[in-house]
């Protein structure tokens, strides 16, 4: 499963990519507003830490505003997918987008006859919402579920992106699952290593390695 960091922050981004294990960043408009920075100057230095997939949302309704814009965002980095959202109007764009082979990200995607659109339109990701769904009330992880099985009946390109995740037992079931991608939160990432019984067992090996370095020391000096 690929992991992708859901943020415009660039320190976030740095930090993640120095742990090698990032493969992409998902931004929305909110992240991007959080920043307080020019979008294309902030994207292009995101498209230059992350080799990968750079999410970069559209602002328009109409699916000519969202090719204009995503033909101007494709020119910004060679790495930038650009995000639609899940209506008439956005799938009228992915379709154009597709021709133009310019990746799409369908996003804001809450039920699996959307995904299933997504598809067949020929988004390059599609962007299942789970903690938006979970905030509603409803499992938002079956939909990641279904999503998975209903895609393995066909040969659909597009990867299942699970987004909107909260917490890393998001993570787990997103693998469990079969989703191609999960974009996160810097903070769960960093969550992702975290375990008490390697805390635990750390502390043991260094303090034991500690021990024996000072055994050994106590030795060489009594010797002299
Ligand atoms: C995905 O592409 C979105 O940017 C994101 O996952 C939304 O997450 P949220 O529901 O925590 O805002």
């Amino acid at each position: 499963m690929e992991f992708f960091l859901d943020t415009a922050n660039l320190e976030e981004i740095r930090t993640a990519q120095s742990w090698g294990i990032l493969d992409g960043v998902t931004t929305n408009p909110t992240h991007v507003a959080k920043e307080g920075q020019d979008h294309k100057a902030l994207i292009q230095e995101i498209c230059a830490l992350v080799p990968g997939p750079v999410s970069v949302e559209t602002t328009t309704v109409d699916a000519e505003g969202m090719i204009r814009e995503a033909e101007v965002f494709a020119t910004w980095a060679p790495n930038v997918v650009v995000k639609v959202p899940i209506t008439p109007e956005g799938i009228r764009a992915a379709r154009v987008l597709r021709g133009k082979g310019i990746p799409v990200n369908v996003t804001l995607v809450f039920s699996l006859p959307q995904a299933l659109i997504a598809a067949k339109a020929g988004a390059r990701f599609v962007s299942p919402f789970v903690g938006r769904l979970d905030d509603a009330g409803t499992d938002g992880m079956q939909l990641v579920r279904d999503i998975c099985v209903a895609f393995s009946h066909y040969t659909f390109e597009t990867k299942v992106l699970a987004a909107s995740l909260r917490h890393p037992v998001h993570i787990i079931q997103s693998a469990l699952a079969g989703a191609h991608v999960a974009t996160m939160p810097f903070k769960v990432m960093e969550q992702l290593f975290k375990h008490p019984l390697t805390d635990i067992g750390l502390e043991r090996f260094l303090a034991d390695a500690r021990r024996l370095a000072a055994e050994l020391e106590a030795r060489k000096t009594a010797r002299v």
